[in-house]
């Protein structure tokens, strides 16, 4: 079959082919891809070299990705386009916590913690200590649901970041589980600011548009409970100067947090400490299933 394309009917022409598509979600999805990738390309105008210079730019972004360095989630978080994901698919009901993208950080397989546990696997840093409960739209507790945390050291360093200096043990993260008031506390170090990694080819979009790759101070938290949906989200702290500049766009009012500091003395679990330390303290609420 001949065909006479030209740059208007050879968007019909690749639609067509997704007309027998068995799965009708995976055709709308992929018509609309298409359709918008073509205008995309007529609206710029965009050149041969530019889409080579794009195609190799995505093969570098694939080929340095591992699961510890995951450069695509990156690149999805500094387009903005994770949390546009997160905001489409947001439950609606104000009285929930507001969710936030997961990162490229979070990693499967951390350790369980005991309530009250210190999770900084002896990392040094400014002693931290986390309460939050977990509540349900009635603010009613929430027992039994488990709360994944993870966060940065006191100079913006993830664990997996330091493999080598932490013998690939994990720190700063762990899954907690609430107890029958829908609380949890931990132990840890104060987090703080730190930018994206630039190494690699989302670095490179970052220095061409002169922007920041800094992410304010925060917490991630990941909730999952029998009953209820799951809640990805971080608390910042509201007074870090990266607020309202953060690289990835998560850094939303309704997670602005105090991160209280406190001089040497009685720490929330009871402990005496006899440094300078950081109190945070939440509620959660999560939206029925
Ligand atoms: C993070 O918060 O861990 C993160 C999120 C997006 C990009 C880089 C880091
Ligand atoms: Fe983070």
């Amino acid at each position: 079959m001949s065909s006479n394309l030209t740059e208007e009917t050879v968007t019909a022409a690749v639609r067509q082919t997704f007309d027998n598509a068995g799965d009708p979600r995976f055709r709308e999805v992929l018509v609309a891809l298409v359709q918008h990738l073509h205008d995309f390309a007529r609206e710029v105008r965009l050149t041969g070299d530019e889409w080579f210079t794009a195609m190799d730019f995505l093969e570098r972004v694939g080929k340095i990705s591992t699961p510890t360095r995951q450069e695509v989630v990156l690149l999805s978080d500094i387009l903005g386009l994770s949390m546009l994901v997160d905001k489409i698919n947001q439950h609606t009901e104000s009285s929930t916590t507001d969710s936030a993208l997961l990162g490229p950080f979070y990693v499967e397989g951390r350790p369980s913690a005991d309530n009250g546990s210190d999770i900084s696997d002896s990392v040094r840093g400014t002693p931290m200590f986390v309460t939050g409960r977990v509540l349900d739209e009635d603010g009613h507790p929430i027992a039994g649901a488990k709360v994944d945390t993870w966060h940065s050291d006191g100079e913006g360093f993830y664990d997996v970041q330091q493999t080598e200096k932490l013998h690939d043990q994990f720190a700063m993260r762990a899954l907690l589980t609430t107890d029958d008031d829908g609380r949890f506390w931990y132990r840890s170090i104060a987090p703080r600011y730190y930018p994206v990694p630039t190494d690699g080819p989302c670095g490179e979009i970052l220095r061409a548009a002169n922007r920041s790759p800094m992410r304010p101070q925060h917490v991630h938290f990941w909730f999952t409970a029998n009953g209820y949906q799951p809640l990805i989200t971080q608390l910042f702290w509201r007074d870090d100067p990266y607020i309202g500049h953060d690289a990835v766009f998560a850094d939303q009012d309704s997670l602005m947090a105090d991160f209280v500091r406190h001089e040497p003395g009685l720490a929330p679990d009871g402990t005496s400490v006899d440094e300078p330390f950081v109190t945070l303290d939440w509620a959660f609420t999560l939206a029925a299933e």
